[in-house]
């Protein structure tokens, strides 16, 4: 088997009709969403939902690459031979990446605002994850608006971070999922989120230009231009897809292959229908897809609810919304395909 170069896995994680499955929850994430559903949040229960999203039948149809936790990088497979997941993953035809930040902690003075932790060590952490098998990597970084935020200081100091760890993990031979995420909290206007966001692009890229990353060899990640969450005036469908494009194609380079959505906390149904419609621009230099988190889990977990009895149906319920969302890339969902439920 020959290894993986950056272009290849680049062109494997884009591949047409298919997105990335975001799975990578810290500890505080992944109890809050199981807290939600009274599920407790030990390592078995933890393992046991990502084996049961990972062994989806028919998953690598529509999804192209997996971003798991650390912990799930190391977790064995319950039943079966003793393997990493990551090498489990692999062997369905679908990419292992691994998100490598440590989180978010409040940046210095200057309330509101966070910076992205876990650059210390992270040059040994890269080849330890490329050993368990990861091809990727992926760094979140969190913008928040309101009154007189974000800071230049946020900004710059998280572009700067984002830039060193995609760097480090070209370096590492790994595909750097570069994400300045720009929170959908708050009252602001469609128009104030396409400012920020704009401004955080363009800060991000001449970070990435300093630092000699190659702007081939990564996947940029971010949220759909949308009116504040607690907005009066909501854009609709046309309206986000108008702006979201306009936005990019002003502050995103064409060398960048591939632009991935991550869903931000928009519901399911709404996150599809809005990536539908932007996926249907022909003009543009990138590849367009979807790394969900929740848009792709949410239905899957409240299915599953801890009981092993539920595991198909959750199953049916992940492949339905991964099914969904590759339509979406061709521009050919409909609201219609929501009656279609299919059982694995
Ligand atoms: P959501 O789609 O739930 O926002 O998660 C995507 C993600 O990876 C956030 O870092």
């Amino acid at each position: 088997m020959t290894t993986p170069t950056l272009e290849s896995t680049v062109k494997s994680l884009l591949a047409s009709g298919k997105g990335i499955l975001a799975a990578d929850e810290s500890f505080p994430t992944i109890e809050k969403r199981f807290k939600a559903l009274n599920i407790s949040s030990t390592e078995e229960n933890r393992g046991a939902y990502r084996e049961l999203l990972f062994t989806t039948p028919g998953l690598s149809e529509f999804i192209s690459g997996v971003i798991l936790f650390d912990e799930t990088a190391r977790q064995r497979m319950a039943h079966g031979v003793p393997i990493a997941i990551a090498v489990a993953l692999a062997q369905r035809g679908i990419i292992p990446g691994i998100k490598v930040d440590k989180g978010t902690v409040s940046l210095p003075n200057f309330p509101g605002e966070k910076i992205t932790q876990g650059l210390d060590g992270l040059r040994d952490r890269l080849i330890e994850y490329r050993e368990l098998g990861a091809r990727f990597t992926k760094w979140r970084a969190v913008i928040a608006i309101g009154e007189h935020l974000p800071t230049r200081t946020c900004i710059e100091a998280n572009a700067n971070a984002l830039a060193l760890f995609a760097a480090l993990s070209q370096k590492a031979g790994l595909v750097p999922i570069v994400e300045p995420e720009i929170l959908m909290n708050g009252s602001h206007s469609i128009a104030r989120c396409e400012e920020v966001t704009n401004a955080t692009l363009q800060s991000v890229f001449a970070a990435l230009f300093e630092h000699r990353v190659v702007l081939e060899h990564i996947l940029l990640k971010t949220g759909m231009i949308l009116s504040g969450a607690e907005c009066p005036q909501q854009a609709d469908v046309a309206e986000v897809a108008e702006t979201t494009l306009r936005c990019f194609r002003r502050a995103v380079p064409a060398a960048v292959p591939g632009i991935v959505f991550l869903s931000g906390g928009q519901g399911e149904e709404e996150a599809t229908l809005r990536l539908n419609a932007i996926c249907r621009a022909s003009n543009v230099p990138w590849k367009l897809s979807f790394s969900f988190g929740r848009a792709l889990q949410s239905p899957a977990l409240k299915v599953w609810k801890g009981a092993p009895a539920n595991v198909e149906a959750a199953q049916a319920a992940l492949q339905h919304r991964a099914r969904c969302n590759s339509f979406a890339l061709q521009g050919k969902y409909s609201a219609h395909m929501e009656n279609e439920k299919i059982s694995v």
